[in-house]
């Protein structure tokens, strides 16, 4: 199949009560345990790619690779910019085929964040491709953090509401306690799920949510069994992902999961093949303990109740 519309994918997750999953890529082997593992479990899929995995990969190296994998794979697969900044960059996707953009200008105070995606979005519409965007600062909740502290982080319903009526943004990523990355919470973690439910009130589009990764212990033993050190890892419980998803939330980000299932894998390999120098037996591994990991979370997501006729409205 060509790529695929990425407003489609999530009007049939919505339509479907499923999530897809977005999974992170910057290279050859990345992408194809993501399309290998979606193919072999009949689930739509988005792939994303930050801006700085665009200037590591080069943007039409990756939107070729992309490309041709989605092409010859019999499920829908969508491009989409994870993160997008620079406004440059989002116009440069747009003529390099992405068929998805976030703008992020969650950093920035809501009225500006709001010319921001506005900006985008008709920039975007005008080529047919849809827009995420962002409101709310991804932070883990600690438990000493106050009232006000937390307000001032976290997605504001009423906000959510405006600003998605006033952007005209095809979907949102919200922030409900997630982050990034590996460390997502000291203590025990914490999602404010009262805040989703009141979001998913207000608005009718989709619902993102990133940092997303559980940091699955298993994985993260197995690197540090062989040689990795990474100390306090936590990500989100695979109960809070499910609680997610059945308040709504339809496109889930995953990168961090696929980073540590790669390092678990490749040092596992090298640990137990000392005498392997073939690069290609060596990433080989990390892609398969990648591929593994898509298909889990697919199970999930539950994407592979996905059939034709949702996506096709
Ligand atoms: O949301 C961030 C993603 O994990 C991408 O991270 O900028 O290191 O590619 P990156
Ligand atoms: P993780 O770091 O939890 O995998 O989140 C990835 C993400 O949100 C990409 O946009
Ligand atoms: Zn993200």
């Amino acid at each position: 199949m060509s790529l695929a519309d990425n407003k489609k994918i999530q009007k049939g997750a919505q339509k479907g009560g499923y999530c897809v999953g977005a999974f992170n890529t910057s290279n050859l082997e990345i992408t194809q345990a993501i399309i290998q593992a979606a193919e072999e479990k009949k689930s739509p899929v988005i792939i994303a790619t930050s801006e700085s995995a665009i200037k590591y990969a080069g943007i039409k190296e990756l939107s070729a690779i992309v490309r041709i994998m989605a092409e010859n794979a019999d499920i829908p697969v969508s491009l989409h910019l994870d993160h997008g900044q620079d406004k440059n960059i989002v116009i440069d996707c747009l003529n390099n085929g992405w068929t998805s953009v976030m703008i992020d200008g969650s950093h920035a105070p809501l009225e500006e964040n709001i010319t921001i995606t506005k900006e985008i979005v008709e920039i975007a519409h005008a080529k047919g491709v849809s827009v995420e965007a962002e409101l709310g600062r991804l932070s883990g909740i600690e438990d000493n953090i106050s009232v006000a502290e937390r307000d001032a982080i976290l997605t504001d319903p009423d906000e959510a509401e405006k600003f998605v009526e006033e952007t005209g943004c095809d979907t949102l990523a919200i922030a409900i306690g997630t982050s990034h990355g590996a460390y997502k919470f000291k203590g025990e973690a914490k999602l404010a799920f009262e805040r989703l439910e009141e979001i998913r009130k207000r608005i009718s589009i989709p619902i993102v949510l990133h940092g997303a990764s559980s940091v699955i212990p298993e994985i993260v033993e197995k690197a540090n069994k062989y040689g990795a050190q990474l100390g306090a890892a936590k990500g989100v419980p695979l109960e809070d992902i499910k609680k997610a998803i059945s308040l709504g939330v339809t496109k889930i980000n995953i990168d961090t999961d696929l980073r540590l299932a790669f390092t678990a894998g490749v040092r596992e390999f090298l640990s137990l093949n000392p005498e392997v120098f073939d690069p290609r037996k060596i990433i080989g591994a990390g892609r398969k303990a990648m591929k593994q990991v898509v298909m889990d979370k697919i199970d999930i997501f539950t994407s592979h109740v996905f059939n034709g006729g949702l996506l096709n409205g």
